[in-house]
């Protein structure tokens, strides 16, 4: 009997067995389910084109006939409906700019290490969407008095480990949330149809929350009078502060945490001692980031930090999406460097060292550091 191929048996550079749609550019973090992340120094730009965008699939991507698709919107509302791609594409679009970070970016940097996919600083990109703002398709439908949450499922489906049987992809907003304008149906993403790997023909794009509420594949959308007890909503994407059997009460990822990072210059180059310009980006969940701001500890000072010096924000801070920063840094002297990067926003929260850890590694947002040498 022939032997069923074993996950992640093909080497990493064979990309055709994750949907082949993985760019060449992104580095493969697990095969199948496909996960691929962006090395920083190609997070440079206002728009993260579709090519540089990390993809992170739990099961794999499902085949979608647009003929036959069809998005619905039930549960709780008076007026259930169902919507063809056609019907979903004449109504009036929203367009937007966000930012996606995975609720596990940087989960690497977790000390000691954590559950889950192991991403380094690249799962996630800031992108123009463009689709139909979940609040005008709620309204047809008239949402209940009753109504709390707000339910999104995927067409992917697959197993999971002590879940019987196969799942959908699915997680749940509150009812507010759904219903921000901002909240959309996406069709579009930096000017081009959705394509297969980011959840052809239509995802849910939910600003300021980390990217698991996204759902892509999107198939139904159902308004809930209870709160949702799925696998990813209260076993997969929470926090879980002292590992899995403690009992402790886990409380559901959902806004983004200030955070930053430096994507020049890059993790252990060596550089020519000189003046030169620090580059990265910055953002938050609810609110704009305020100021960044930059320190080289050195070999020197046995690593301690001297001061933190002020960055240049190049894009206006926006609630929903990054903004780039630049910092001028004076590195003419030879030595070891440790570059640190802390953001804070207008409402006053910064990153902080350590990030607490929790059983999964989610929502991490320790000050990022970059290592570099001077050498002549
Ligand atoms: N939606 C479905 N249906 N299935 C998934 O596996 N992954 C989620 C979200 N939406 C996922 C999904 C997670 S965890 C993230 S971070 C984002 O999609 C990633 O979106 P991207 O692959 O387009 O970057």
């Amino acid at each position: 009997m022939a032997e069923a191929p074993a996950r992640g048996r093909s080497t990493l550079t064979d990309r055709s067995s994750v949907g082949g749609e993985i760019s060449e550019l992104l580095e493969v973090v697990n095969r199948e389910p496909a996960c691929a992340e962006a090395p920083p120094a190609l997070l440079d730009s206002a728009i993260t084109p579709n090519d540089r965008f990390f993809v992170r699939n739990h099961f794999p991507v499902p085949t979608i006939d647009l003929q036959k698709w069809k998005l619905e919107v039930g549960g709780a509302v008076a007026r259930p409906f169902e919507l063809t791609y056609e019907e979903l594409t004449g109504r009036p679009p929203r367009t937007l700019r966000a930012l996606l970070e995975c609720a596990g970016n940087s989960r690497r940097a977790m000390y000691p290490p954590a559950e889950g996919v192991p991403w380094k600083h690249g799962a996630l990109g800031a992108a123009e969407w463009q689709g139909v703002p979940l609040s005008a398709l709620l309204s047809e439908a008239g949402v209940l008095d009753s109504a709390q949450e707000v339910v999104l499922t995927g067409a992917d489906r697959g197993t999971e480990p002590g879940v019987p049987g196969e799942i959908a992809f699915e997680m749940s907003l509150p009812l507010a949330k759904a219903q921000e304008p901002d909240t959309l149906v996406a069709l579009r993403m930096n000017g081009e149809p959705l394509s297969a790997i980011h959840g052809a023909p239509a995802r849910a794009i939910v600003p300021g929350w980390y990217g698991m509420a996204s759902v892509k594949w999107l198939t139904r959308v159902t308004v809930s009078n209870e709160p949702f007890g799925g696998f990813f909503r209260t076993q997969s994407y929470v926090m879980i502060p002292e590992g899995p059997d403690t009992g402790t009460p886990v409380l559901p990822v959902t806004t983004l945490r200030v955070k930053s990072m430096i994507t020049w210059p890059g993790e252990g180059v060596t550089l020519a001692p000189g003046s030169y310009a620090v580059r990265g980006a910055a953002w938050s969940g609810e609110s704009a980031i305020a100021r960044v701001e930059l320190t080289a500890s050195s070999s020197k000072t046995n690593g301690a930090v001297e001061r933190w010096l002020l960055a240049r924000l190049l894009d206006e801070p926006s609630t929903h999406n990054w903004s780039r920063w630049e910092c001028p840094i004076d590195l003419s002297e030879e030595g070891h460097f440790v570059l640190r990067v802390r953001a804070t926003d207008q409402a006053g929260n910064t990153q902080p060292a350590h990030a607490p850890w929790n059983y999964r590694g989610m929502s991490t947002n320790s000050i990022h550091a970059v290592r570099v040498t001077v050498r002549r």
